[in-house]
């Protein structure tokens, strides 16, 4: 049986950064879910589809074929047969995510193709919804958080060192925004799930994280 871990949290805790770390170790797959929907958002900017109307999103759904594939290890992205991976880590893009991220039809579309990756394969797979929703059974669950200030600082130097001009004010608010919305849509909402790991990077070095998730699949592995 496929081995899953399923990794939940807010906006710049860190998720994407460990899970590959994760994966590597244990030459699993990583699936980054939230780059499908930036993907889907990608299609809605593109194409003028406006975020806030649900009727336009979810006919623009019908549109809209999103499939993902791995080159050397690392996941791509596919919008129509596209690869869209140098186009949706902007903040304009994740944004827009969040707010489409609210529709069934949005959700329902990507919901398949998340839970067929997981069945045949070991994975380690983030997002909002992972662990009370995509991959109830997974059998290692982690609710990685860190407060909105180190969130925004480490986005800040991210951006800083990237060479765009930003500000930490600024950061935070859209943190807090981002939060907001996906904790408190009606469908899936972003939260810890019962049986999941509370795990706050706030204070914690990355391979402190990444060691603390690798002794939790140690322990589920022996059980
Ligand atoms: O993890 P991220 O920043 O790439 O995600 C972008 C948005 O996509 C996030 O703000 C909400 C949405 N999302 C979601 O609703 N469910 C997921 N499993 C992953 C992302």
């Amino acid at each position: 049986m496929a081995f899953n871990i399923a990794i939940d949290g807010p906006a710049g805790a860190g998720k994407s950064t460990i899970a590959k770390k994760v994966a590597k170790e244990l030459s699993y797959i990583y699936v980054d879910t939230g780059a499908m929907f930036r993907a889907m958002a990608l299609y809605c900017i593109r194409n003028g589809v406006n975020k806030n109307e649900e009727e336009a999103v979810s006919v623009a759904c019908e549109q809209i074929d999103v499939s993902i594939s791995y080159e050397n290890g690392e996941q791509q992205v596919l919008l129509n047969g596209e690869n869209v991976n140098g186009f949706i880590r902007t903040e304009e893009v994740g944004n827009t995510a969040s707010a489409i991220s609210v529709y069934g039809k949005v959700r329902t579309k990507l919901l398949e193709l998340q839970r067929q990756l997981a069945e045949t394969q070991n994975v380690i797979m983030d997002g909002r919804d992972i662990g009370t929703c995509v991959l109830p059974n997974a059998q290692v669950k982690i609710y990685l958080t860190a407060s909105v200030e180190t969130r925004g600082k480490r986005r800040f130097l991210e951006l800083q060192e990237k060479g765009q001009k930003c500000n930490l004010e600024d950061i935070c608010a859209d943190i807090r925004e981002r939060d907001y919305r996906d904790m408190h849509r009606e469908i899936a909402p972003l939260k810890q799930a019962e049986d999941a790991v509370l795990v706050d990077s706030s204070e914690m070095t990355i391979d402190e994280v990444v060691n603390a998730i690798l002794n939790l699949v140690a322990q589920a592995q022996q059980k």
